[in-house]
Order: structure tokens, then C-alpha cells, then sequence
């Protein structure tokens, strides 16, 4: 059946087959950090997983819990944020915690901790995070130069409204500093935002066409500082 969303599954192609080929087979415990309303926990769960949802905003775990319901799923919603995640989910551990789209407003290094924390040796980070050259490139465009400028080295939130964007060598510095393994590190969106939309959404064969060349340039460190976002993998050490 076609997808009623074809962008919105273009957009989230990549993570999703990188992840679910990094979890395999097995059944896994997995936390989803800021997890929203479910996007990838509902998947994840229909796929077999236990899946607990993190998420410090009740009107995203409700919808989460309808989501699930309708579905006849079993992800619990859990109210947390990176603070108090350890006591949240306690002791028992997580074979993986997906954290995608939250470091941007919240302390990095302190959620990478926490988020160490509650991994079981050799667990999986799935992590995704706003790209910052991209975001350059979409304000110079739009002729917003000086906020282009301005963003060009900010490491910080800046003030703005999405939080802080990050390179590809800082976040994975980042990651090392809180005792990850080496991660693989994949370009996500490189086109897909620049596409207008009725393009991809009315276009038979144009969705499955765009994530097919999303997937082929996933893979290419040259393409890295082009895409929205950056998609990583790392194992707990
Ligand atoms: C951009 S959304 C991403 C949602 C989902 N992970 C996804 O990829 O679609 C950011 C999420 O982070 C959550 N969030 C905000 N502050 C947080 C915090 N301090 N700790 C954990 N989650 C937080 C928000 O409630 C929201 O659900």
C-alpha cells in the first residue's frame, strides 16, 4: 500500500534500515529518549521489540499511548527527560536507546552520560542530530546572511529556536568523550528538503526514487556536510 506520507518516509528511510539492521533478529530492550508520539517506537514495536518511550511532554505521550492502542501495541510511555533518565527506567538496562532530535535542546554531554549509563556493555546508541552546514546553507539561501554567518561556528544553541546543529567531527568527538566506540556516521536529508513537495507526493515513483538516492549517498563522508541531519551508531563500551 502507498505510504499517505511519502516525504515523511523518505525522510526517516535511512535511520530506519541502518537501525533495524543494526538490531537484527533478536528481540531487544529498547528506550526511545524523547521519543515523542512514537514515530519510530510504534515501528520498532510492531517489529517485536519492548519499547519504552522517555518523553518529557505528556500531550506526546498520549498520543503515543491512542497510537499504540489503535495498533494493539505494547510501548510504554514513561514522563522523563535526560535528567532523570537512570531513575526513570531503572537499573535493569537497555540493549539499545534511540536519542534522535533531542540533543539540540538539551546538555549533550549530560544526556550521552545518562544515556551510557542506562546501556547494557556493548548496548546500541542510535542517534540522530541536526547537521549544521546544511542549516547554513538554508538561511544563506533564503537571504538571511547574517544569521548564515552566524551560525557558520556556533557550537552553542545560538539562541535559536530548533537548538544547536552540530559537524559531523564534533558530535562524533562528542560521542568518544563519553566512552562510545566509534560510530558510523550517515548523511540523512540531503535532498529530500530541498525537494518541493507536490514533486515527490504526486509524482508516481518519485518517493521510492528519492529514498533510493538518499540511501546511495548515505554512506559518503562528501556528502555529510550537505544533509539536514546526521544519523550515528555507537556501541556502549
Ligand atoms: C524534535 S522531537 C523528536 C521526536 C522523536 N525522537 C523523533 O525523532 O521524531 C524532540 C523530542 O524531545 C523531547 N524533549 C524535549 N526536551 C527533552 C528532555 N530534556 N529530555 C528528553 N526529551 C526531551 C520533546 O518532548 C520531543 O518529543
Amino acid at each position: 500500500m502507498a505510504s499517505r506520507d511519502p516525504r515523511g518516509t523518505v525522510r526517516t528511510a535511512v535511520v530506519w534500515d541502518a537501525l533495524t539492521d543494526a538490531l537484527g533478529g533478536d528481540v531487544r530492550d529498547v528506550i526511545d529518549l524523547g521519543g515523542g508520539t512514537g514515530g519510530f517506537a510504534v515501528r520498532l514495536a510492531e517489529a517485536g521489540h519492548r519499547v519504552r518511550v522517555v518523553d518529557p511532554s505528556p500531550d506526546a505521550l498520549a498520543a503515543l499511548a491512542r497510537r499504540s492502542s489503535e495498533l494493539d501495541l505494547d510501548v510504554q510511555g514513561l514522563q522523563g527527560d535526560v535528567i532523570d533518565l537512570v531513575d526513570v527506567v531503572g537499573s535493569a538496562g537497555a540493549d539499545a536507546v534511540l536519542c534522535h532530535g533531542v540533543l539540540e535542546v538539551v546538555d549533550p554531554a549530560l544526556a550521552l552520560d545518562h544515556i551510557a549509563q542506562v546501556l547494557r556493555p556493548g548496548g546500541l546508541l542510535s542517534l540522530v542530530v541536526a547537521q549544521r552546514h546544511a542549516a547554513v546553507v538554508a538561511r544563506a539561501m533564503a537571504g538571511h546572511f547574517v544569521d548564515a554567518r552566524a551560525l557558520l561556528d556556533d557550537r552553542g544553541a545560538g539562541g535559536s529556536r530548533v537548538g544547536r546543529r552540530f559537524t559531523a567531527p564534533e558530535i562524533t568527538e562528542m560521542l568518544a568523550d563519553a566512552g562510545f566506540a566509534p560510530a558510523t556516521v550517515r548523511a540523512v536529508r540531503v535532498f529530500t528538503d530541498l525537494v518541493p513537495a507536490a514533486l515527490v507526493d504526486l509524482e508516481s515513483g518519485a518517493a521510492a526514487a528519492l529514498a533510493d538516492l538518499e540511501r546511495a549517498v548515505a554512506d559518503r563522508p562528501e556528502y555529510l556536510p550537505l544533509a539536514t541531519q546526521l544519523h550515528l551508531l555507537a556501541t556502549r563500551d
